[in-house]
């Protein structure tokens, strides 16, 4: 019998390594530059780099609201997952808000797909830190773990 068991870990920031919480700080960073002016949501995402570089990307709203873009997707846009140096580790996700909860930003259905293919392309994990606004994190060593059963052509027996 075949089985997935799907796992998680939760953690704070504080207890993470420095380079993960760099990462988070990045993301955090960059969700205040967000253009959101429809929704007021202002997310931030970064990416640890094979080379050890951070890129970081938050949403793009705009009037015609379908054209909008999550932080997630316009982070990947810009990365090469045929590039070595380019394959991502870890993403860190982060969102502002006034109240200070424990909930995190968990990425949407298309953003994880898109992930998936990045980690597809590249062939090796990338590891998801999703940050709440009171220094939790809940995170996954896979993007497998946020969409079981995603879609890929690659998978079916054509
Ligand atoms: N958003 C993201 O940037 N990432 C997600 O994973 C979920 C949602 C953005 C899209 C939109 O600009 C705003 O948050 C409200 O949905």
């Amino acid at each position: 019998m075949e089985q997935f068991s799907f796992s998680y870990k939760k953690s704070m920031v504080v207890e993470l390594p420095q380079a993960i919480q760099q990462l988070i700080q990045a993301s955090e960073d960059v969700a205040r530059h967000a253009y959101a002016p429809y929704s007021n949501f202002k997310v931030g995402a970064a990416a640890l780099l094979a080379d050890g570089s951070t890129r970081s990307c938050a949403n793009h709203e705009n009037a015609s609201y379908p054209a909008g873009t999550c932080a997630e997707r316009g982070l990947l846009a810009h990365i090469n997952p045929t590039e070595a140096q380019e394959q991502i580790n870890a993403i860190a996700v982060s969102y502002i808000s006034d109240a200070k909860t424990q909930t995190p930003l968990s990425p949407c259905g298309i953003c994880r797909q898109t992930i998936l293919e990045q980690q597809l392309a590249q062939g090796q994990p990338i590891a998801i830190y999703m940050c709440s606004t009171d220094g939790h994190v809940i995170y996954v060593d896979d993007a497998t773990h946020l969409l079981p059963f995603y879609f890929s052509s690659k998978n079916l027996d054509l």
